[in-house]
């Protein structure tokens, strides 16, 4: 079922004693609010992910991954696979921020491999995608989005899509304090469940949450989740500062 979701990425930051701390604090903001179908998600980094999954039993605080490698074990230096996730109890995995596509080289191909790997694994999957600012300057920010869920996620079987939650992320708007208009989300929200609805079926799609990311802050938080096909977002740098974050949780 189509859920609200407020997610915080918190990339490369926070130790151990900060990631205590900030959930703490966010636990201590959120712990009166009625969160009705409303999800609050956070993703630390994978040495704290034990230890995020433990403080967060019985709360409304919900721990997952930034990222897996698509391999189920092996010669693999430095990286983290879905079984390793899943025995520290993380139930859902964020793939193909454009982080890891730009900086760390991750293709379509790699992604739709890890995208098939979390979901033969069991884990829910965050797929993250969004146009560059040439590609929105040139008007085919539609036509690239298309092709990055036509090349890593558009080929999953119908049944796995409950098992998915979308992240639109136009890369111009990620740490730049640029956000996508209100009305430039709604078009490409709506323009993505369309896609969904024409390859799988309109149930299918209306039951998909589809988040925002990119500069959302308490200020215009409210604003672009007002719009019909926008069920949250995905914080990156707000979602740092509880009282920031929870401000964003209560704006959903
Ligand atoms: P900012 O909110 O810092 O722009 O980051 C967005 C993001 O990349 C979330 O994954």
């Amino acid at each position: 079922m189509r859920q609200k979701i407020v997610a915080g990425n918190w990339k490369m930051n926070n130790g151990k004693g900060e990631t205590k701390n900030l959930i703490t604090e966010l636990q201590e903001e959120i712990k009166d609010l009625t969160l009705d179908n409303t999800r609050v998600i956070i993703a630390p980094s994978f040495i704290n992910l034990e230890s995020a999954v433990t403080q967060t039993e019985d709360t409304k605080i919900e721990v997952v991954a930034q990222n897996m490698h698509q391999a189920k074990n092996g010669a693999y230096t430095g990286e983290v696979s879905a079984d390793m996730l899943k025995s520290v109890g993380i139930r859902t995995v964020i793939i193909g921020h454009s982080e890891r596509r730009a900086i760390f080289k991750e293709s379509d191909e790699i992604l739709a491999e890890k995208v098939n790997a979390a979901l033969a694994n069991g884990l829910e999957v965050i797929f993250c995608f969004g146009e560059k600012l040439e590609e929105r300057k040139t008007d085919n920010h539609l036509l690239e989005v298309g092709s990055q869920l036509r090349n890593s996620i558009l080929h999953i079987a119908a049944e796995d899509w409950s098992k998915v939650i979308l992240a639109y992320e136009p890369v111009w708007a990620i740490g730049t304090g640029e956000t996508a208009s209100p009305e430039q989300a709604q078009e490409m929200h709506a323009f993505i469940r369309n896609v969904i609805a024409k390859k799988y079926t309109q149930e299918i799609a209306d039951n998909l949450s589809i988040l925002y990311g990119g500069s959302v802050k308490p200020a215009n938080a409210k604003e672009i989740f007002s719009k019909p096909d926008v069920d949250g977002g995905l914080i990156g740098g707000a979602s740092l500062k509880a009282v920031d974050f929870s401000s964003i949780i209560k704006a959903i």
